[in-house]
């Protein structure tokens, strides 16, 4: 939705392709609508379904394929449901552009977790680490990741790979399974009591939303710099905390109090991921400029704006 937003904003004409199946996105959508009434147009539908997807990619200058089963959780519960939307639904969307729209760059949404759970790595993740997926989700969108990279080898197709670390926004909507920054803020608004997977010292380096969707514009430039590659795409070691600390800095911002108790860790859940973003900092001129403590204020507003008086 933000990226969308972002393209809209930018002057793209945008077609916006998703089947709503996110609790939330359907305010988003009425969101969207009333923003950009006449540059953007939406279409329900499912990447699973390869006809409707090569129906809304055809013609199109650039595809952003982030529609995915996005919890590690629901993947554990369902494997063949996760493999079906993120590994079929992204060769439909491949296949749609290779047929459909074969000069389009596509940028394709990625994540760290196909790094694996890198035990004994205390630095910044760099593209050389090896890939090791782990959880049926790991496994499913490290494959697409795989694929949409070879489709530029095997096909000449315009790819861009971005393994996405922890990103959180505006129209974030975390729930205990998947967006965790988006959780945190709309339960300690709400004194709703949060559970902590682990002992809270997990660290990631968290990423506003607004500073990927420059990215993303920077990716879909035509034959550009970042054609054919992938990047770790993060906040860098700059905004890397740890759960406690995002804890204290949302209710620095709010005022408000958490409430919250510890559980045992969970399958798949790194120890600590920082991405290394030198590689696509040299070759788009791009690092975030939006640091944490901004970032949450901002989502803060938004969550307190959607609270009916
Ligand atoms: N948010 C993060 O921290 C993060 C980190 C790494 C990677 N990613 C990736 O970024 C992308 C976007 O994630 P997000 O956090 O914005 O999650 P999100 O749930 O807000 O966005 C995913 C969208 O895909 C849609 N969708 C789900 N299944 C679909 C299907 N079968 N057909 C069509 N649409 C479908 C959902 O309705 C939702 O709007 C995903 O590919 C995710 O794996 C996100």
């Amino acid at each position: 939705m933000n990226a969308a937003d972002h393209f809209a904003r930018q002057g793209w004409r945008v077609r916006l392709f998703d089947n709503l199946s996110r609790a939330g996105s359907d305010q988003n959508l009425v969101w969207i609508g009333a923003q950009h009434p006449s540059s953007l147009d939406f279409k329900a539908g499912d990447v699973r379904d390869a006809d409707l997807v090569a129906e809304a990619v055809r013609g199109a200058d650039a595809v952003l394929h982030l529609a995915a089963q996005v919890a590690v959780t629901t993947s554990m519960a369902d494997p063949l449901g996760d493999f079906a939307i993120n590994l079929t639904g992204t060769l439909n969307v491949l296949e749609a552009v290779r047929r459909g729209a074969p000069e389009a760059t596509v940028v394709f949404a990625s994540t760290n977790k196909v790094y694996g759970e890198l035990e004994n790595l205390d630095g910044a993740v760099t593209e050389d680490q090896p890939l090791d997926f782990r959880t049926p989700y790991g496994c499913s969108k490290g494959a697409a990741d795989q694929y949409v990279h070879d489709y530029g080898r095997s096909f000449g197709l315009q790819t861009v790979v971005l393994r996405q670390s922890c990103i959180y926004g505006r129209h974030q909507n975390g729930s205990e399974d998947q967006g965790w920054v988006a959780h945190f803020v709309h339960s300690i608004l709400a004194g709703r009591p949060l559970a902590i997977y682990g002992d809270g010292h997990q660290v990631r380096d968290l990423l506003d939303a607004r500073d990927l969707c420059r990215l993303y514009e920077l990716a879909v430039e035509p034959a550009g710099p970042a054609t054919g590659q992938v990047f770790n795409v993060g906040g860098g070691p700059a905004n890397a905390r740890d759960l406690l600390q995002v804890i204290a800095a949302i209710e620095a911002a709010s005022g408000r109090k958490a409430e919250y108790r510890f559980a045992a860790a969970r399958p798949g859940d790194q120890r600590r991921y920082v991405s290394d973003l030198a590689r696509v900092t040299a070759t788009v001129g791009w690092q975030p400029e939006i640091g944490v403590d901004a970032g949450l204020t901002d989502m803060i507003a938004w969550a307190r704006s959607l609270v009916v008086p």
